[in-house]
């Protein structure tokens, strides 16, 4: 087999690799079945325990409330992006946004579509390389919408924002999920696309209080409404079923690696280290602020396009993949989510010291 290489992917990204060995190995035949995971109809008995062995390990992980349903969507978290404010949004109502990136601008752009929007702050000012640290609310939301981590920009909610009782909290986790422990029943939805912590890209996961599924209109198309999906354990039309089943094996390994407390201090020493680094470098800069660093994506520059690019020709030809910034914030980014091993981001210090031992000035 081709070697595998130290893969800093944003997204899709790395997976643990007794996960993939396990799929690999359930390809022809899921268990003793004779039947491969991709091949089994999604009404079957086999799928079904997947399913619901998967659904069982999210809530014990994310020690989500009974009051919760967990749902498998698709679409990606974009859908969920309109499919928030078009299933909970009145016309005549405002939803606050707490707007810390690219994301949270794409979610309130959706959102317009459908009632009143209302930025409860904003770090758009610095090209978003920070968290703000206060908000104003409109006077009676229907909802406030975050972005616990920004991906493109290297920054994260260190904690919950600071939204007053009463106002229903709504998490796009899609770049941070399960990398810590998170308290969901301080949201009324969390969501997140699958394609960073959780599994490949092809499913969404919606974690979405009771009382919330059955406000939206019945005159929105069936897929559209989360009472459908609520109604029929995500199977109201044939579900990614290899996604799901990825998501099953991943949280498996979450599990055995100690639950989320674990990954979170795992998160915390990878990230930790480059940081320490960063923070040191003659030659490396950290893009966020802080106190809103990212332990997720650690976005860096020089502040030398061209040595930027060097650096990532070079890194890439070394062995490590995917480290070039997003174009909105240039330079280099490092993914490391859960997955990605902290023997990965010792390499890639080590690579960027010799680096900087030939090209600082
Ligand atoms: C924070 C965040 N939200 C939403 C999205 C969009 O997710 P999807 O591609 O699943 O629609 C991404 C994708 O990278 C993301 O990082």
């Amino acid at each position: 087999m081709t070697q595998r290489i130290w893969n800093f992917s944003a997204g899709p990204a790395v997976l643990p690799e007794s996960v993939l060995e396990e799929a690999r190995d359930n390809l022809l035949s899921l268990g003793t079945t004779g039947i491969g995971i991709l091949e089994h109809s999604h009404r079957g008995k086999a799928f079904l325990a997947v399913y619901e062995e998967t659904v069982a390990l999210c809530r014990e992980i994310g020690n989500i409330p009974e009051n919760y349903r967990v749902l498998f969507l698709q679409g990606g978290a974009s859908t969920q992006f309109f499919m928030i404010p078009m299933n909970l949004l009145p016309r005549d109502r405002t939803a606050d946004y707490l707007v810390t990136g690219a994301w949270s601008e794409k979610a309130v752009e959706e959102a317009v579509r459908f009632g009143g929007t209302h930025t409860a702050c904003t770090s758009h000012d610095k090209n978003f390389s920070y968290i703000p640290a206060t908000c104003t609310f409109s006077p009676n939301p229907v909802y406030a919408h975050y972005t616990s981590n920004n991906t493109i920009f290297g920054t994260q909610w260190s904690g919950l924002p600071p939204v007053p009782g009463g106002i229903d909290l709504i998490c796009d986790a899609s770049s941070d999920i399960f990398s810590r422990p998170i308290d969901v029943s301080k949201h009324a939805i969390v969501y997140a696309g699958a394609q960073k912590n959780l599994g490949p890209s092809g499913v969404t996961l919606v974690i979405m209080r009771d009382d919330l599924i059955e406000r939206g209109s019945k005159d929105l198309p069936t897929m559209l409404q989360y009472r459908t999906h609520a109604k029929n354990d995500s199977m109201y039309n044939t579900p990614p079923t290899f996604a799901i089943y990825l998501v099953g094996l991943v949280l498996k390994w979450i599990k055995k690696g100690g639950g989320l407390s674990a990954m979170g201090e795992l998160n915390q020493r990878k990230a930790g280290k480059l940081y320490a680094y960063l923070e040191q470098s003659r030659l490396f800069k950290g893009t966020a602020a802080a106190d809103s660093r990212s332990q997720m994506n650690v976005t860096f520059v020089t502040g030398n396009a061209d040595v930027d690019t060097k650096f990532c020709s070079a890194a890439t030809k070394a062995g490590f993949d995917g480290l070039k910034g997003h174009r909105s914030v240039g330079g280099m980014r490092a993914s490391i989510y859960n997955a990605f091993p902290e023997a990965g981001v010792d390499a890639l210090i080590d690579f960027m010291r010799m680096f900087e031992s030939e090209n600082a000035v």
